[in-house]
């Protein structure tokens, strides 16, 4: 065990004025990971630290780290060993620091195997830039403290990965779920909801600055549960997804990750009602056999989970479901392999997140089962996996060709600087033409004309001058 380190804030490190150095932030993993990274850049602002977008101007570098899968961690080490060198060879003296799910699990080992000088867990933010002074006087300087509280309701992230239209706002942290392959518990602790004001107010604050869409984040959205301690009144996901859309109708509300044993009517009632929540719901299956699902802990069977994507459609015909599925979890036979394949058949995902199971310390499955599927076994199911889900993804897509759908403008797409990039609400990519008339933020509608398995292709567009009118052009 790390001893916790005293948070302590005096107020002169409260100032602006008060420049310390630069600190350089690399983010992995989830989306909850990218908006703890601009929590943390608010924080360290606060306290007199400037952000740079250049590693080698940095006298701080915060690795904001996975622990999902072992993949996740090597390429964290990886890239610290190759930050090292390059220190190294430009005789630099900057400091280390891992944030985040690997220095939860990793803890001193970090600091003992010479990877970092700083050690923060997801929950221990705020002391962060106390850490960074006792790493400067080469204290030790680990807070791996998990809380019951923290949701960093007061601090207002500073937009990182932002595009100007979107972002992040997290609602909900942690997760009481115990899936026995997933170390997110271990890691991110217990489930806590953040005050729905704290929510509002930073909505809010987005759509004054121009903001249009915003992703409620959370391990598990659907458990999000708020009493009011003076009235008593229970502030639910659904509840939450209301209030948040009647903010604005040019702002788009996404949400991600909803667990299907959480998923309740009243959150697809809700979707049902307001056009400005997307019509995507990104629900992870794991598996397609109820044996396998039972190992997992997952809460549900297959043929619930089928029911579950019935009632789905039933209230929302449009809308798009996406998935995780794990490939050779412990004792995954090949007829329960078999019943992935058949239920990606039966449900077409319009996308899926595809991996192989990777044992994780600490989790019920390490302790109790044996990975027991052989690896050349879990590579050849991955694939035919993956090769099913493209077939899909490339159905559902085609499916889209001819109608017209309404595009948020995001930017300049990737591939082409004459193109428009931009999403419809079923979050299918969209790449347009680019015309001058248009800017980023703007809602247009799109005539769908082709298509690949990842992305849509635009032809005639209309922009939308009145939100509330129905799509067309
Ligand atoms: N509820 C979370 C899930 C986090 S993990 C969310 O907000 O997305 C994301 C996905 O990683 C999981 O759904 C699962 O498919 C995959 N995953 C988790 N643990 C894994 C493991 N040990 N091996 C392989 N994949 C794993
Ligand atoms: Fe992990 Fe299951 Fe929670 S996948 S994040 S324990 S819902």
């Amino acid at each position: 065990m790390s001893i916790p380190v005293p948070i302590t804030v005096s107020d002169n490190r409260d100032s602006p004025r008060n420049p310390r150095g630069a600190v350089y932030i690399e983010t992995y993993g989830c989306q909850m990971n990218f908006n703890d990274s601009e929590i943390v850049a608010a924080i360290l602002k606060k306290h007199g630290w400037q952000i740079t977008e250049n590693p080698d101007r940095a006298d701080v570098i915060l690795l904001n780290t996975c622990a999902i899968r072992e993949k996740a961690e090597e390429r964290v080490k990886q890239r610290i060993r190759e930050l090292q060198a390059r220190f190294r060879r430009a005789h630099r003296q900057t400091l280390i620091g891992v944030l985040g799910c690997m220095a939860e699990r990793m803890r001193k080992e970090l600091i003992e195997q010479g990877y970092a000088e700083i050690v923060c867990g997801p929950d221990a933010y705020r002391s962060l830039p106390v850490l960074i002074d006792r790493a400067a006087t080469g204290q030790e300087a680990v807070n791996v403290l998990l809380s019951r509280e923290e949701t960093y309701e007061d601090i207002e992230p500073v937009r990182l990965h932002s595009n100007g239209v979107s972002a992040f706002v997290s609602i909900i942290r942690g997760c009481n779920k115990m899936c026995t392959f997933c170390v997110v518990p271990f890691t991110r602790g217990r489930e806590r909801s953040r005050p729905p004001e704290s929510i509002l107010r930073e909505v809010r604050q987005l759509v004054a600055q121009g903001y249009r869409e915003v992703v409620l984040l959370g391990q598990n959205v659907d458990s999000y549960r708020w009493v009011d301690n003076r009235t008593g009144q229970v502030v639910r996901f659904a509840d939450l997804l209301g209030m948040v859309a009647r903010l604005s109708p040019w702002l788009r509300v996404r949400f991600s990750t909803s667990h299907p044993r959480d998923m309740t009517e009243d959150v697809l009632a809700v979707m049902a009602r307001y056009p400005n929540i997307c019509k995507h719901i990104h629900l992870p299956v794991q598996s397609g056999s109820t044996r396998v699902l039972q190992r997992m802990r997952r809460g549900y069977t297959r043929e619930w989970y089928l029911a579950l994507i019935e009632r789905i459609r039933q209230w929302l015909p449009d809308v798009a479901i996406t998935t995780d599925i794990i490939a050779g979890f412990c004792g995954e036979t090949e007829e329960d392999h078999e019943e992935t394949l058949t239920l990606m058949e039966a449900v077409r995902f319009d996308q899926s997140f595809m991996f192989r199971y990777s044992e994780r310390p600490r989790t019920y499955a390490q302790r109790y089962y044996r990975d027991d599927v052989p690896l050349e076994v879990k590579i050849r199911r991955l694939n035919e996996i993956i090769a099913l889900q493209r077939e899909h993804s490339l159905w559902r897509n085609q499916q889209e060709i001819g109608k017209i759908r309404r595009v948020l403008i995001e930017g300049t797409a990737t591939r082409s600087a004459n193109q428009w990039a931009g999403r419809t609400s079923q979050n299918k990519m969209v790449v347009f033409a680019r015309d001058t008339r248009l800017h980023p933020g703007d809602y247009v509608d799109v005539e769908i004309v082709d298509c690949t398995s990842a992305t849509l292709i635009g032809g005639r567009w209309r922009k939308v001058q009145d939100i509330q009118e129905p799509v067309h052009l």
